[in-house]
């Protein structure tokens, strides 16, 4: 029997290996405009830092974490999700604030897989630490977005909410407490639990029943305290002047405990992303927030924090992707003599940076096209005795069905003035 990928994983093939690394540059150009520099830090941290982090009562930390008892007693998770990892090695190495870092790697969460929905997924995130204006909230919405343009999806907007602070959510969620138990029979299993523990989760519930009763329960917004509401207008303001395409919507909480104030998603607006491509509950391609109390929880000073994280496998699903351009140069010989010359020539062409490849030397010319098809090269160089008599090469275009021949002491010359005319 064939094994098979683990249920909620995916393999990158080798096109879409390329379009992931598409994607990445992408963000990789963006992020290094703004001043972001790459952290890595490890797939798997102690569990305790995501129970402090993402959250006790989160469907990441109830449900959904990948957690093991390693070999000397130490209880392990896999991580969920990058933030805590990286607030963790800001606060470990005493990195010099404001910092602005950026990661890119995959993350696991046990969830019941669908389309747009995986075990394992790929995350590029983003979290400047050290932070606290509101024009920052805008600075890193609009990166965002940048990305999202550059990518080729520059329909994609923002949608923004303010989930306030520690000083405006007692009273929002004694009301929010009145409202649930006055509709406890209307709601589903989840949000009684949630409404017994954390509330404003509810928002987060994917029930539509649920949905549709929250549009009339008690919101954040309307409950923020002077400086949360401060904050929070700067950043409408500012996203307005600035133009950025964002929405707000005020039952917009995110899936994660530690956020303060400004929490966003991006988003294809009007569905058209949960009808084309993702199901509801996974329309966010992205989202993020402020968190600024999280460093202080982890035992450092009172820091302002804010970041956000981008799911890979979701932007892919959308992107139209470009061709995969045929670059290998594939050389085949005909004989044991010309063999030889050909190996000199692999070599000569690598030398100058051309990718290339050389047929097996007991393989013959319809078994060295096939082969220089299935590798997706674009330009084949015949040598055989006609060739080496005439010292020439024959390029043959695999794409265009052309060839021609070309001597051999200007071969390397015509290729690379073939691949800049490709390149731009
Ligand atoms: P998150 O909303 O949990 O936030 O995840 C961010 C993005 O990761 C989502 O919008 C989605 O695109 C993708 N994603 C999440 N779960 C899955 C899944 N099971 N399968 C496929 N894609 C998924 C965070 O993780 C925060 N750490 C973001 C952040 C950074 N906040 C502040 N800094």
């Amino acid at each position: 029997m064939i094994l098979t990928n683990p249920k909620g994983t995916q393999d990158f093939l080798p096109s879409q290996s390329a379009q992931k690394h598409f994607v990445e540059t992408q963000f990789r150009n963006v992020v290094a405009l703004y001043g972001f520099s790459e952290i890595v830090t490890p797939t798997f941290e102690n569990t305790e830092l995501f129970l402090r982090s993402t959250g006790l009562t989160t469907d990441i930390v109830t449900k959904q974490m990948y957690t093991f008892t390693d070999k000397g007693n130490r209880e392990m998770a896999l991580r969920p999700e990058g933030t805590p990892g990286v607030v963790r090695a800001v606060l470990q190495y005493k990195l010099k604030l404001p910092v602005r870092l950026f990661y890119s790697g995959p993350m696991f969460r046990y969830e019941k897989p669908q389309k747009g929905r995986y075990r394992e997924f790929y995350q590029l995130g983003v979290e400047s630490i050290g932070e606290p204006n509101p024009d920052i909230d805008v600075e890193i919405i609009e990166m965002g977005l940048r990305f999202f343009n550059n990518a080729g999806l520059p329909e994609v907007i923002a949608r923004v909410n303010s989930v306030g602070c520690m000083a405006c959510r007692p009273k929002h969620r004694i009301e929010l407490s009145m409202f649930l138990s006055d509709h406890q029979s209307e709601i589903c299993d989840d949000c009684k639990t949630r409404s017994e523990q954390n509330p404003l989760r509810v928002f987060d519930c994917k029930e539509a029943t649920c949905q549709n009763l929250y549009i009339n329960a008690p919101k954040i917004m309307d409950f923020l305290c002077y400086d949360c509401q401060q904050h929070f207008q700067v950043v409408l303001s500012e996203l307005a002047e600035q133009k950025v395409p964002f929405e707000l919507n005020k039952m917009m909480v995110r899936g994660l405990d530690y956020y303060t104030r400004t929490a966003f998603e991006f988003v294809l607006p009007g569905g058209k992303l949960s009808n084309e491509a993702l199901l509801g509950a996974q329309d966010s391609l992205g989202g993020g927030g402020r968190y600024d109390n999280l460093v202080e929880d982890f035992g450092g000073a009172k820091t302002p924090a804010i970041g956000f994280a981008l799911g890979v496998e979701r932007i892919l699903m959308c992107l139209e992707m470009p061709k995969q351009t045929r670059k290998t140069i594939y050389i085949i010989p005909l004989d044991a003599e010309t063999w030889k010359q050909g190996r000199k020539l692999l070599t000569a062409l690598r030398s100058t940076n051309i990718p290339a490849l050389i047929n097996p030397a007991d393989k013959n010319l319809r078994t060295g096209l096939g082969y220089a098809d299935n590798l997706a090269c674009e330009y084949v160089i015949i040598i055989g005795a006609n060739e080496m008599q005439k010292n020439v090469y024959t390029l043959k275009n695999l794409v265009k069905r052309t060839q021609e021949e070309i001597p051999q002491d200007k071969i390397i010359e015509v290729l690379t003035q073939k691949q800049e005319n490709t390149q731009n």
